[in-house]
């Protein structure tokens, strides 16, 4: 990887911005191929941060290449390169700001669920199974205490909320959404990612508790993996070696960000308050420590 200057937002004036994401700027390269920057924009309780997490964008990137490689068996995916050498002229003009952060990717039409797949019970499948002793419509045996693993694991799709809050659905309410076909490719496709996936991570000292992908019909209808992959941000990991269910776990994510937060006297409300370096330089540890353990080497 290279290090790269630290980015909030890019404006890249040969490109015509599509969408500015919580985290990613997606630009228009041409009629089949979109260019994806990962910023170093960090969202908490829904509500992006002012302040940058250093490599952030640059440690997405690079774990979503790696997993898209690493399991093309699987299924098609959307990244046709990552290295910038490759990209179009247009690009590679603005290899300082792009560069080891962004991929060129086929553009599709995105299927308006999140394909969440959960080995451990943990988070919104946690707070469901609770109050209702399911999740997503799938009835979990009685007296399972927070973190633990399920006999195995099950796909929880949710809405792709424009605005707020993803909400969990059943699979039959996704048949309603995207038709009986479409849902059971993705969700078959899900679980095999997940269990491939989670058992790479695992022996590599990382917990996949859960994780969410997203899918698109590309311009022949096939449907292919795309977005980002297994990376801190669309999952849980959990260092296995302190493992222990029955407590929240600590993680590699937004923890420190989260517990900071939520020790000032904020409503969680945009606009979202600073971050200390402190707070912010831990977080970027954080991301870095998941990208060695995984890649078994560091940044
Ligand atoms: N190959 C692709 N074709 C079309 N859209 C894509 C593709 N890959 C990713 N996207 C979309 O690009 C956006 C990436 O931005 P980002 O991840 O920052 O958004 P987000 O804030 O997480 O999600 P959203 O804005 O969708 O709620 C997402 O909306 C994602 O669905
Ligand atoms: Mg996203």
């Amino acid at each position: 990887m290279t290090a790269a200057a630290t980015v909030l937002e890019t404006s890249i004036s040969d490109l015509q911005l599509v969408k500015r994401g919580k985290v990613r700027d997606v630009y228009s390269v041409d009629d089949e191929h979109f260019l994806i920057v990962a910023t170093d924009r960090i969202s908490a309780f829904d509500c992006v941060l002012p302040t940058p997490i250093a490599r952030k964008g640059e440690v997405l990137t690079q774990l979503s290449r790696f997993w898209f490689e690493r399991l093309k068996s699987i299924t098609p995916h959307h990244l046709v390169t990552a290295r910038i050498e490759e990209m179009p002229e247009s690009v590679r003009r603005h290899k300082e700001i792009l560069g080891g952060r962004s991929m060129l990717a086929r553009r599709t039409e995105v299927f308006p669920v999140e394909c969440v797949v959960r080995g451990y019970l943990v988070g919104s499948g946690w707070k469901d199974y609770k109050r209702t002793g399911e999740v997503c419509g799938h009835k979990l045996p009685t007296g399972l205490r927070e973190s633990d693993q399920l006999l195995e694991p099950i796909f929880t799709p949710a809405t792709k909320a424009e605005e707020g809050h993803d909400e969990n659905i059943s699979e039959e309410q996704m048949r309603d959404i995207i038709g009986d076909e479409a849902t059971n490719t993705l969700r078959d496709i899900s679980l095999r990612l997940y269990s491939e996936a989670s058992s790479y991570a695992r022996s590599r000292g990382i917990i996949i508790a859960d994780t969410k992908f997203e899918f698109g019909r590309d311009r022949d209808g096939k449907i292919i993996l795309i977005d980002e992959a297994l990376t801190p941000d669309s999952s849980r990991f959990w260092p296995a070696d302190e493992y222990e269910p029955g407590r929240s776990q600590p993680s590699f994510d937004k923890q420190y960000v989260r517990d900071y937060l939520e020790s000032l006297d904020w409503d969680k409300k945009p606009p979202a308050p600073p971050l200390p370096p402190e707070v912010a330089e831990a977080t970027t540890a954080r991301y870095l420590e998941a990208y060695r353990l995984l890649m078994g080497e560091s940044v």
